[in-house]
């Protein structure tokens, strides 16, 4: 079956699609073999989104599998930066070296990405805003002509710090985003919505998978996935959905790699659901991935588990 999948339109006009695949969850952290039959499969089973980074060492294994499925062109593809090659510390930005380790994404990848994000914010100095500086350099003399650019687990205070000196104004953020942070995130998306800034939602399925109890959430969501025949799973991300952003997921097995790609083919929540998703979320604040995003980001006064 081939299915019409989902976009959200990103500041740049760029169309992404909505629903990408992780090149590390379930194990392919670290890449190799795994990692380029995983990614072949996803493309096979209709996942038309790759989310990789220098971190997850999964970028030459993306390209190769995007190569080989021949679906260059047709697989969006984002890759992240990351700190580790000394590109801004507390001696500020050495362009040299950012220029260094985009062009190594791009030759790991054998391609330009479609998106690059800066993974995460570095506080150990304050280079938000000249790091996005030679970042957009990058775009302005070629080197990324043509790729989206955009952050990763950026804070309100870093959104402002970009956007104020931006040129190119980044086209996402990505960051966990699921009912346990909505609260947390509600005045960052805002500022986001502000500026066009699209939200990339990772590690949506947290509050079902890794949450201790479930909390709050779970029963709902059991719920409507019962009365629609659908699962869980589905139901979280037809939520992230409702919000107009973009879910990135994962998974290792072929049949909840089917399931990610037909997500596109299920109808939207109503109204009535995702307020019943919201207000059950609202009540705690949890999160997964427990050192992105929380330094100087004060949490809300809500418990871990209601
Ligand atoms: N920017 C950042 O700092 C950052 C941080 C974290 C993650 N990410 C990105 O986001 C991606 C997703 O993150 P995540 O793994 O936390 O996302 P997630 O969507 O919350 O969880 C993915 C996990 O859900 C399981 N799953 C998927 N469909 C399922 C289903 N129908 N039923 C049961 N289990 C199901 C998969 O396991 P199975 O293999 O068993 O199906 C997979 O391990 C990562 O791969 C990465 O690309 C970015």
């Amino acid at each position: 079956m081939t299915i019409a999948h989902r976009t959200v339109k990103l500041n740049d006009g760029k169309l992404i699609p909505a629903l990408g695949w992780g090149n590390a969850s379930s194990g392919l952290l670290g890449g190799g073999q795994k990692s380029v039959d995983t990614a072949k499969l996803a493309i096979a089973s209709g996942i038309t989104h790759i989310d990789t980074a220098q971190l997850y060492d999964t970028e030459s294994e993306t390209g190769q599998a995007v190569r080989e499925s021949g679906a260059q062109g047709k697989v969006w593809v984002t890759t992240k930066l990351s700190h580790k090659e000394g590109i801004a510390d507390a001696s500020g930005v050495n362009a040299a070296a950012l220029r260094k380790s985009v062009e190594g994404s791009l030759a790991r990848l054998g391609a330009k990405p479609d998106l690059l994000l800066i993974h995460n914010i570095d506080v150990s100095a304050g280079h938000i805003a000249p790091l996005w500086t030679a970042l957009e350099d990058l775009v302005l003399d070629g080197t990324l002509e043509g790729v989206s650019i955009g952050v990763s687990n950026y804070r309100p205070q870093d959104i402002e710090a970009v956007v104020a000196v931006a040129r190119i104004v980044p086209a996402v953020n990505q960051f966990e985003f699921h009912p346990y942070t909505l609260a947390h995130t509600a005045d960052l998306i805002a500022l986001q919505k502000k500026h066009g800034i699209a939200t990339e939602a990772y590690g949506p399925l947290g509050p079902l998978l890794q949450h201790p109890t479930g909390g709050p959430v779970k029963p709902v969501v059991e719920r409507i996935a019962k009365a629609r025949s659908i699962a869980p799973t589905d139901v979280l991300l037809l939520w992230v959905r409702s919000k107009g952003h973009v879910a990135i997921s994962g998974s290792a097995k072929a049949e909840n790699l089917k399931k990610l790609a037909a997500l596109d083919t299920l109808e939207d929540l109503t109204a009535e659901e995702v307020a019943q998703i919201d207000e059950a979320g609202r009540k705690v604040h949890w999160r997964r991935y427990k050192d992105h995003h929380s330094r100087d980001f004060p949490a809300p006064d809500l418990p871990e588990d209601a």
